[in-house]
């Protein structure tokens, strides 16, 4: 790879612009040309990381795709409910793509997709990001190494956090499914990704429970506001308050305010709260998404896997049980050990301890430095020089987990058979 990798952006929100400055830290390697969103504030942010004087701005992904080609390659960065469209368009334009996941709304989207970037040569990139981080990239490693045997089974857990659950799937962009994807998609779809990468067989059969238990009207403290900004009596106390956005939690707010950049007052965050949805009662929202979700899942080659979602924990967690040992890591691990990965081997009962170096303070940490980590391949990915992994092709099968496992739970946890026709 001798030039840049050419990047035109289609919805310049908060993870298309880590990705753009990820793309310029690594010097030389891409060129951010063009950037669309319909707020212009956010296309002038990609403007001002491109650093480049050429750099083309539209209001809408439909303006950018009515350009001829701009560049090699498109970050589509949009919403959940606005990846199908742009992303046909920019494959049939002539676009590689880096696309947010989940790839679409329905399985059989994410199909036509993988589809398409087939019929016209072009490659998509999803950003299942976490294959990229330290954690899971080593313990695929060790997989792959034959350390931990014949893998039997598999126990995932996933806690959300419950601030990040509230600004998220209770007030936010992912509260209801049908604007977006169900919490087993929109959040969960990395660790079927993940499960589906790490046990490499195709998927049997999935059955799932779960439901929308404590973001309810019953659960709110008496005398409770229907905003925290109405002189909500529990504001000072309560774990959800939308004062926290400006004080431990306003990195959340960056996210989600329309001029993320601008230097903000406390008063004009309070202001601009008030009448946003972050600042809406946590037990008087029209949130329909779940807060906790459990799933079993059982593949061809044997093994079986659970995946635990809860809004009441935070980080992930792993556990694989192998013939000659037993792994565990992630973040309940670290936390309380200070170790990431514990392996146990059977023969002789002895623990080894792996931790990682400290990941450099770059501002790149995201996702556990798998942010940095899927940018740092991108190209080549392209290119054709590294391996495919992130590649939509790749990335089906635990999309279908993730999709089969919210119809299961729709039927109240029957067992499904995952659908691939
Ligand atoms: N990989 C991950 O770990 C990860 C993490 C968070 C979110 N996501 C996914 O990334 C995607 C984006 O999430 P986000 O938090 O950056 O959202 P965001 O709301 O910050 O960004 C979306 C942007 O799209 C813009 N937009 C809307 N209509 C548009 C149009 N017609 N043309 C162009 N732009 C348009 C919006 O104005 C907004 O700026 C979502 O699909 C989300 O589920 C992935």
């Amino acid at each position: 790879m001798n030039s840049p990798l050419t990047i035109a952006v289609c919805g310049c929100g908060s993870r298309a612009r880590t990705y753009s400055k990820i793309a310029m830290s690594l010097k030389g390697r891409y060129k951010l040309v063009a950037g669309a969103d319909p707020n212009l504030e956010r296309v002038n942010i990609v403007k001002a990381t491109s650093e480049n004087p050429d750099f083309k701005s539209f209001e809408s992904a439909d303006e950018l795709l009515a350009q001829p080609k701009l560049a090699d390659l498109m970050i589509i960065g949009t919403q959940d409910d606005y990846h199908l469209e742009p992303a046909k368009a920019a494959l049939k334009r002539g676009y590689h793509l880096l696309l947010e996941k989940p790839a679409a709304q329905t399985i059989e989207e994410v199909i036509e997709l993988a589809q398409l970037a087939k019929k016209y040569d072009r490659k998509i990139a999803l950003c299942f990001v976490l294959r990229y981080t330290q954690f899971y990239s080593q313990v695929k490693k060790i997989i792959d190494e034959g350390k931990l045997g014949e893998i039997i089974s598999i126990r995932a857990h996933e806690g959300v956090d419950p601030f990040h659950q509230a600004h998220s799937f209770v007030r936010g962009h992912w509260s209801k499914s049908a604007d977006s994807t169900p919490m087993i998609i929109a959040k969960c779809s990395h660790d079927t990704d993940i499960i589906n990468w790490l046990v490499d067989s195709p998927c049997k059969s999935v059955s799932s429970i779960g439901d929308t238990k404590y973001f309810q009207p019953e659960s709110a403290p008496e005398g409770a506001t229907m905003r925290c900004t109405d002189g909500c009596p529990h504001s000072e106390t309560c774990t959800y308050s939308a004062y926290r956005y400006t004080t431990d939690k306003e990195r959340w707010l960056t996210m989600v305010h329309p001029d993320p950049d601008k230097e903000k007052t406390t008063e004009e965050i309070v202001d601009w709260i008030s009448t946003s949805p972050w600042s809406r009662c946590v037990y008087h929202c029209d949130n329909d998404v779940v807060d906790h979700q459990q799933v079993l899942m059982a593949f061809d080659n044997g093994v079986s896997a659970t995946l635990s979602m809860t809004a009441f924990d935070a980080g992930r967690t792993l556990e694989i049980y192998g013939t000659k040992a037993s792994l565990r890591g992630g973040d309940a691990i670290k936390n309380q050990f200070d170790t990431d990965i514990v392996l146990r081997y059977h023969h002789d009962e002895k623990l080894e301890k792996i931790i990682f170096p400290e990941l450099e303070n770059d501002g790149y940490e995201g996702h556990g430095g798998g942010d940095y980590g899927l940018m740092n391949e991108l190209d080549k990915i392209i290119a054709g020089e590294a391996s495919s992994s992130a590649l939509i092709e790749n990335a089906i099968e635990g999309h279908l987990i993730g999709f089969t496992a919210e119809k299961s739970r729709l039927l109240g946890g029957q067992q499904v058979k995952p659908q691939r026709a």
